[in-house]
């Protein structure tokens, strides 16, 4: 398991060279999952680990967007792209942890996580808060790599994962496990990005 500490460690080591490192790469994946997830005028939308603000572009000009993260160093990359998108005046950033969210219940149309669930600490408690604060009707959407179980690359993942703390995220992360610890209720997963080799999940809270 990885620590706060590890992760705020790890990000803060990222921050500098993260948009040049995992921008352009995984940009089609992000652009897909907020036009799915952001397709309605006016929606109040919860984006988590918001890291540099990747996102940000992608969204509708009409969202009311929450971005929460535990890195200030990211976080501060996303408060500065802001500014210059149609979502300037609409979305406030805070130094928040996913896994203790200080928003009311059932508060967002939408939660939205973009690479993060493999980043987080403890996903029982990350799937927890995410069906706390969205909507009974609401939806979540959800990017990340799903690792397959068995063969070379599995073995691979099993022994970078003594690294976990490190590079800031579980290099072996397979969805049952996903599945099972978030308790999110999955209505879709579809490849997407690099080869499809990225799922793009969405999800309902019960
Ligand atoms: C791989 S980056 C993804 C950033 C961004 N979503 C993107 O598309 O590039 C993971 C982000 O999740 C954040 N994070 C990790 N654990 C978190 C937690 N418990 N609560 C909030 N943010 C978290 C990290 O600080 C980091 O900025």
């Amino acid at each position: 398991m990885i620590t706060l500490a590890e992760t705020r460690q790890a990000y803060r080591g990222y921050a500098p060279a993260y948009d040049l490192l995992f921008g352009p790469l995984l940009q089609s994946a992000r652009r897909r999952a907020i036009r799915l997830a952001n397709d309605r005028p006016g929606q109040r939308v919860l984006e988590i680990g918001v890291g540099t603000g990747l996102s940000l572009p992608h969204y509708r000009p009409d969202a009311r967007l929450d971005g929460i993260d535990v890195s200030g160093e990211m976080l501060a990359k996303a408060r500065a792209r802001a500014a210059h998108t149609p979502l300037a005046g609409r979305c406030h950033f805070q130094l928040m942890n996913a896994e203790a969210m200080g928003f009311e219940d059932a508060s967002f149309d939408v939660v939205v996580a973009l690479f993060v669930a493999s980043t987080v600490q403890d996903l029982a408690r990350f799937g927890a808060e995410i069906r706390r604060v969205c909507r009974p009707d609401g939806r979540i959407v959800l990017v990340n790599h799903f690792s397959m179980p068995g063969g070379l690359s599995a073995r691979f993942g099993h022994y970078l994962g003594r690294y976990a703390g490190s590079l800031g995220f579980e290099p072996y992360f397979p969805l049952p496990r996903f599945i099972a610890e978030t308790g999110l209720t999955i209505t879709a997963i579809r490849p997407t990005g690099i080869f499809g080799r990225l799922k793009l999940v969405e999800a309902t809270r019960d």
